[in-house]
């Protein structure tokens, strides 16, 4: 089939590469003629696993084609996704669709037969009716559908080719059939495929990611009771994950949720759901509970290496919001960083994805290209992102101080095996053995 991906971002890329890896002629196109430029000369703008390979495997195959002439693509296409960005607006819940409406009315500009459009961005109930209506001039041409994305980063490759779910959202029943089609080489290896109304498919994406932080809000907060009375966490987790009716993953006490699609997407179901007059008063409390996690994690600090921080040096282990990503929306360390910085201590940061240009302006923060080169004159090491490399370190042959300190909010140690080493250690929702 002959598609077109408008936005090469996370989604945008990696979808349209696995769709040409199964056999589709996808052109992969960005208003960003960076972002294109450099995937044309064979580098990925995204640390993604195992996709370079693929984007090279499949453009030397002349199946995937980079560009910023979205009449060209749109006209060699006949299914067009919709994949740029949802952001939230400044200073509301609400959610920034003008990315959306823009590239519809570019469709609309360019189309000259008929066409599938599909919203791979997640959007607000409602939105695939507000796309039609920019459409209504050639409403004969276009059948509005939406597929949302569930995709994971650092993990998307996997999750394309293997997914839980398939969402289709139509009122046309005779577009599942060819939606059927392109998923067919998926289907056929065992994933679901479900289909139902375009409204109920845009309603599931944001449910799903509510749900989902609900359950690491709720950890979380309970991890804070754990501390108080001398729990393990992670017991409860177990305790409480093996009921299948509740399961055990999302369970992992931790950092508050960030990334590109948690924060934002709990934030525009309240604001869809006080559209409709309905009041979600659970994921309300869930974005005021992990707004506080924020700041209740980061001057966690202070009970460590007491109230003054001037020239203390604190080293950060992974600033992204998670391993094998380079994405830093909404991550906890863009809070961390500038508050440890304002009070006078020095911060140094080792990430595997790379520098990042959220700090270069920081004074007191510098990036150092390994664990060891950041960790070496520590008071402080802060684990904050889970990455392979960050599980087996050996702290006493890095930093040769005394009183090393290591807070650890992903839990990657065992505190005894820490106070055996002499080592002062502080996890999270886990009895502090210093
Ligand atoms: N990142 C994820 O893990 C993920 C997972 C599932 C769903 N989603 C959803 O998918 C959507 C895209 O997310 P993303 O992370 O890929 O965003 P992104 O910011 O990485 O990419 C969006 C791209 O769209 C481009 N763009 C914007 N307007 C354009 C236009 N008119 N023409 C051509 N290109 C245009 C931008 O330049 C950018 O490269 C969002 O709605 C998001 O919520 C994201």
């Amino acid at each position: 089939m002959k598609l077109c991906m408008i936005g090469t971002g996370y989604v945008g890329l990696v979808s349209g590469t696995c769709f040409a890896d199964i056999g589709n002629q996808v052109y992969c196109v960005d208003k960003d003629k960076n972002k294109i430029d450099k995937l044309n000369s064979g580098i990925s703008p995204i640390y993604e696993p195992g996709l370079d390979e693929l984007i090279k495997k499949n453009y030397n195959a002349n199946r995937l084609i980079f560009t910023t002439d979205i009449k060209k693509a749109i006209n060699s296409s006949d299914l067009i996704f919709i994949c740029v960005g949802t952001p939230t607006k400044k200073g509301s819940l609400k959610v920034d669709l003008s990315f959306v409406y823009k590239c519809s009315k570019e469709i609309l500009k360019h189309s000259t037969k008929k066409k599938i459009i599909i919203t791979k961005s997640t959007v607000p109930v409602g939105t695939g009716d507000e796309i039609e209506k920019i459409f209504k001039k050639k409403k004969k041409l276009f059948n509005v559908i939406s597929n949302p994305e569930f995709l994971r980063e650092g993990e998307a490759i996997r999750d394309f080719r293997y997914p839980d779910r398939i969402v289709i959202g139509s009122d046309n029943k005779n577009k599942f059939k060819t939606m059927r089609k392109l998923y067919s080489p998926l289907i056929s290896k065992g994933a679901k495929f479900f289909t139902t109304s375009r409204k109920g498919a845009e309603l599931i994406k944001y449910a799903s990611n509510a749900f989902l932080a609900t359950k690491i809000t709720f950890i979380n907060e309970l991890a804070n009771l754990c501390e108080k009375t001398n729990i393990n966490v992670e017991d409860i987790s177990l305790g409480i994950g093996s009921d299948t009716r509740i399961g055990s993953r999302f369970l992992r006490a931790g950092p508050a949720y960030g990334g590109s699609c948690f924060p934002k997407d709990t934030k525009g179901l309240v604001s869809a759901a006080e559209k409709y007059k309905t009041n979600l008063s659970i994921v309300k409390s869930v974005i005021n509970s992990n707004h506080r996690r924020v700041s209740l994690l980061t001057k966690r600090v202070h009970q460590i290496l007491g109230k003054n921080l001037k020239n203390k040096k604190i080293s950060i282990l992974g600033v992204t919001f998670k391993p094998n990503t380079d994405d830093m929306r909404d991550s906890t360390s863009l809070k961390m960083i500038p508050y440890y910085c304002k009070n006078g201590a020095k911060v140094s940061y080792y990430d595997p994805s790379g520098e990042k240009k959220e700090f270069k302006q920081i004074k007191n923060c510098t990036y150092k290209k390994n664990i060891k080169e950041n960790c070496v004159d520590a008071d402080l090491i802060i684990l904050l992102t889970e990455w392979d490399e960050f599980k087996s370190i050996d702290f006493k042959k890095i930093n040769k101080k005394k009183n090393l300190k290591i807070f650890d909010l992903r839990n990657l140690y065992a505190p005894e095996e820490m106070k055996k080493n002499k080592l002062q250690y502080y996890s999270v929702g886990r009895p502090n053995l210093n």
